[in-house]
């Protein structure tokens, strides 16, 4: 009898993840002891009972509000090192993370805590971990322009270690159009460009993203499926879909894992891939999606390595990196 030797994880990239949303419930309570805060939950098990959403807006009340144990570099900067054990271990090789600025500014932190906390051990991370990294700062499309036109003047003037700008926060009622200006400023200083698009809100802001924002990547995006149009030139032009299963359940953009549109979306020839988005609060990170999903459907060894493949590809990672990954 063979021995049960662990199967090794899929090198992977991971396109799709907040760093806010790694935060798990134990360094809540740890970082909120550091820092002399009072959380409203008793313990652990009755934070843990909040993780039933009904929608996105019901998950962000949560995720912002978990924020505030955040308060120095020094607490950026552990739970960013969190993320990368647990993203190596998942396999990840290559990461481009997103954090939201707007939402730490709000509170008192300033950019630079916020920033230098994430980057600093952004910097060491392949070294460390074998992961290379990519910044992105997101912007919180439930704000007006101006704020995320101002936080992204101070970025610059600071010359923070960003190499993206993304758009994330409640969808519905704020399409990419609002984003225009920003969008042209942030091209203009030669940062990549990805947004949050058809996760709740409609395949029109699909098109908005691609056409008013010129991004090259749409996160989420799984309501391209209403279209068959888009789907075509979402194929047609390898549009990379930040696909995110575990979320999508747990926000109820769809019923269940059964009903995820992810092997419709792979039979179409759409360039998805599989992140984790919040992995502390949708119950698992890349490796425990792909686990999940393959129990679910059935998914090949050939369709796992596409998946994985699409990911390095989609990736703003230089060729070089790229090459050394695949
Ligand atoms: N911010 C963090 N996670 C998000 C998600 N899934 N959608 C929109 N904004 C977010
Ligand atoms: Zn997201």
């Amino acid at each position: 009898v063979e021995p049960a030797v662990p199967a090794k994880p899929l090198p992977v990239a991971e396109l799709h993840l907040h760093i806010e949303g790694t935060l798990q419930p134990e360094l809540i309570f740890a970082l909120a002891e550091r820092n002399g805060i009072e959380l409203p939950y008793s313990g652990l098990d009755e934070l843990r009972e909040k993780y039933e959403f009904t929608d996105l807006q019901s998950f962000l009340d949560l995720y912002y509000a978990n924020m505030a144990v955040l308060r120095t570099e020094q607490d950026f900067a552990d739970m960013t090192r969190a993320y990368l054990e647990r993203a190596a271990a998942a396999g990840v090789r290559h990461a481009e993370i997103m954090m939201d600025p707007q939402a730490h500014l709000s509170r008192g932190i300033s950019l630079e805590a916020c920033v230098s906390g994430v980057a600093s051990v952004l910097a060491t991370s392949e070294d460390e971990f074998g992961i290379s990294t990519i910044l992105i700062a997101a912007f919180l499309r439930d704000l007006p322009e101006e704020s995320a036109l101002e936080v992204l003047d101070q970025l610059l003037a600071m010359d923070a270690p960003i190499g993206a700008i993304g758009l994330d926060s409640a969808e519905v009622g704020n399409p990419p159009s609002k984003f225009e200006r920003l969008y042209a400023k942030a091209r203009e200083a030669g940062l990549r460009l990805t947004a949050h698009a058809g996760e709740e809100g409609p395949a029109s802001y699909i098109y908005e993203a691609l056409d008013i924002l010129g991004v090259e990547r749409i996160d989420h995006g799984i309501r391209c499926m209403d279209d068959p149009e888009l789907v075509e030139r979402l194929v047609d032009a390898r549009v990379p879909l930040t696909v995110c299963p575990l979320s999508n359940v747990r926000l109820r953009a769809v019923d269940t894992l059964a009903d995820h549109p992810l092997p419709a979306m792979l039979a179409a020839g759409l360039n998805v891939s599989v992140n984790s988005d919040d992995p502390a609060y949708f119950g698992g990170y890349v490796d425990d999606n792909f686990a999940q999903l393959t129990a679910v459907f059935e998914l090949s060894d050939f369709d796992k390595a596409r998946l994985a493949a699409n990911s390095i590809h989609s990736s703003f990672a230089t060729e070089e990196r790229k090459a050394e990954l695949v």
